[in-house]
């Protein structure tokens, strides 16, 4: 399928409890490191604040993207971006961070900010190419509060 017809057939929706194991399938196909925080019952707890942020992209009522988005009062976050390896470089990922952005946008957000590992190249090269900036005099700090 080329790029024009995958974004055609694309459809966005809102991620359902029920999309779980295909997310979670996804996440692991697309290499993310999953987090304790990832679990079903994290996920349901997301899902009482934000759940028009957290998004799949579906070709022909198959999942082949996803991404999670956060709402702070102050910032928008974008987490869990991931497209399925045989679907990459059609327009999917982009596709879902612009559909983050415009909700984010609505929700009354100025900026949104995604953490990208250092090591993940195709990550930064993407998030560069679609206008997001590295930001060097920032160094990210954090704590586990619980298990
Ligand atoms: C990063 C990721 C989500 C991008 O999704 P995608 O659907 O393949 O990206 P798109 O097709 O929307 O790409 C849009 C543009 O970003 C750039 N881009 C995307 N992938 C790239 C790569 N691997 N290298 C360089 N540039 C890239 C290109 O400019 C591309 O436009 P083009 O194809 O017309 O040249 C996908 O590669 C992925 O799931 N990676 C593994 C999981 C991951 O690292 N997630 C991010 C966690 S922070």
């Amino acid at each position: 399928m080329d790029k024009a017809n995958a974004k055609e057939i694309m459809k966005i929706r809102e991620f359902k409890i029920q999309d779980y194991a295909v997310v979670r399938a996804l996440w692991q196909a697309a290499g993310l490191i999953l987090r304790p925080g990832d679990e079903l019952e994290d996920v349901k707890l997301k899902l009482q604040r934000d759940p028009d942020l957290f998004l799949v992209a579906e070709q022909v009522d198959e999942i082949v993207g996803s991404v999670i988005g956060g709402w702070d009062g102050r910032r928008g976050w974008i987490y869990h971006l991931a497209v399925k390896p045989e679907h990459q470089r059609r327009g999917v990922g982009v596709g879902l961070v612009r559909e983050v952005e415009k909700r984010l946008v609505l929700k009354g957000a100025k900026k949104v900010n995604a953490q990208v590992y250092k090591w993940n190249e195709q990550s930064s090269e993407f998030f560069r190419a679609i206008g997001y900036e590295t930001q060097p005099d920032l160094m990210m700090i954090g704590k586990q509060l619980r298990k």
